[in-house]
């Protein structure tokens, strides 16, 4: 049975039963990474920023004999900003091949297509049957990027202090534990906003003005995600020369998420993106003793970054690609096929 599910109301033991259908998933999907834990799970799953929605669907079997509610065997959601829909499903490894992904992606799609939403995304991780699932209801692959992981395990610390210590003279490192410091917030969303168009395409959502990054730093909080952050200033005009984010979630808080790294037009060829980076480590060492491994994700084209995180020791790990079709086709195509 597919109804539409609030998991900001929902009950404790169906928030449990969702987390179990997805550390399934990620057992057979992707092994290696941490499983999730309940931490925040909630609020992960409900809170957004102000002028988006998420709405949710579950799959829940039919209560058993006692009359105790069944497991959640999947969900969808799809989270409406601007005007792009983003959706994500998960169907329980036992469950998978019955067309209950299938069902799911529906009904989100007829919501966003009554909602008025042209086109939506999904984040597809390649070499899982993902790939072949949307394949199969038309979406198009719009964007590759390579999702690298760095086990902190296997990095020579030694080497990283030298590497956070080699950057130009009249520049320092500023690290700033839950987010940037009020009177630094209008340079450090200049420093965004002059990227936008030029740097990496990650898929991470950036935040370009001042009010719109205290309510993404605002909602990370809620969400359970801690972010770090490391500044290189520039001292003679106090301006943000570069910048690295990284985002520790109270839900895989041994395996942290590195979101936007920038270096500003002006202020390339000193040194800073290995010196902020690695300041990062060093720093993450000491304030989050429970990290094991970072992940990142990069777009291939982007040499200058992989290179950089291949000298800090990242590996690459898998392809992570977006997807996209027109809502309209897809109602079309699964109401067909029904
Ligand atoms: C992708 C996913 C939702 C598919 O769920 P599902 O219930 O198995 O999908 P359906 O049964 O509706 O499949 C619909 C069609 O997709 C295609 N498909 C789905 N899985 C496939 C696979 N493993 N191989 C080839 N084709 C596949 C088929 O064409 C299938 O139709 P068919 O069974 O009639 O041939 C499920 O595998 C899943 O939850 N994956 C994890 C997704 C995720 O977000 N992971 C993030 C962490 S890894």
């Amino acid at each position: 049975m597919v109804r539409e599910w609030d998991p900001g109301t929902a009950s404790s033991a169906e928030i449990a039963s969702l987390l179990d259908t997805l550390n399934a998933v990620l057992a057979v999907d992707l092994p290696r990474d941490p499983p999730w834990r309940e931490s925040s799970l909630r609020e992960y799953l409900s809170e957004v920023m102000p002028g988006e929605r998420r709405i949710s669907w579950v799959a829940q079997a039919e209560p058993a004999a006692g009359g105790a509610p069944g497991p959640i065997l999947g969900q969808v959601n799809v989270l409406l900003l601007g005007d792009i829909g983003v959706l994500e499903v998960l169907v329980h490894p036992s469950r998978r091949r019955g067309g209950l992904g299938r069902d799911l992606v529906l009904v989100a799609a007829r919501r966003a297509y009554q909602e008025g939403f042209q086109s939506i995304g999904v984040e597809v991780v390649g070499d899982t049957p993902a790939v072949a699932f949307y394949e199969s209801l038309g979406f198009s692959k719009e964007y590759v990027e390579t999702r690298s992981v760095l086990d902190l395990s296997a990095v020579d610390w030694a080497e990283l202090s030298e590497m956070a210590a080699g950057i130009g003279a009249g520049y320092h490192l500023e690290f700033c534990p839950g987010g940037p410091p009020d009177d630094l917030i209008d340079a450090y969303a200049r420093a965004k906003a002059e990227v936008r168009d030029v740097d990496d395409g990650e898929l991470r959502p950036s935040s370009y003005d001042p009010q719109r990054l205290r309510d993404s730093l605002d909602c990370l909080h809620r969400r359970g995600m801690k972010p770090y952050i490391v500044l290189a200033l520039h001292e003679q005009t106090g301006e943000v020369a570069g910048l690295t984010e990284v985002v520790v979630p109270a839900q895989h808080p041994t395996r942290a998420d590195q979101y936007d790294t920038i270096v500003v037009q002006d202020h390339r060829g000193y040194g800073i993106d290995r010196a902020i980076k690695a300041r990062m480590l060093l720093e993450l060492r000491s304030a989050e003793p429970r990290l094991t491994e970072v992940q990142t994700w990069n777009a291939q084209a982007n040499e200058a970054m992989l290179k950089v995180n291949a000298e800090l020791g990242y590996r690459a790990d898998r392809e992570w690609c977006e997807y996209s079709v027109d809502v309209a086709e897809l109602v079309h195509r699964l109401d067909a096929g029904r």
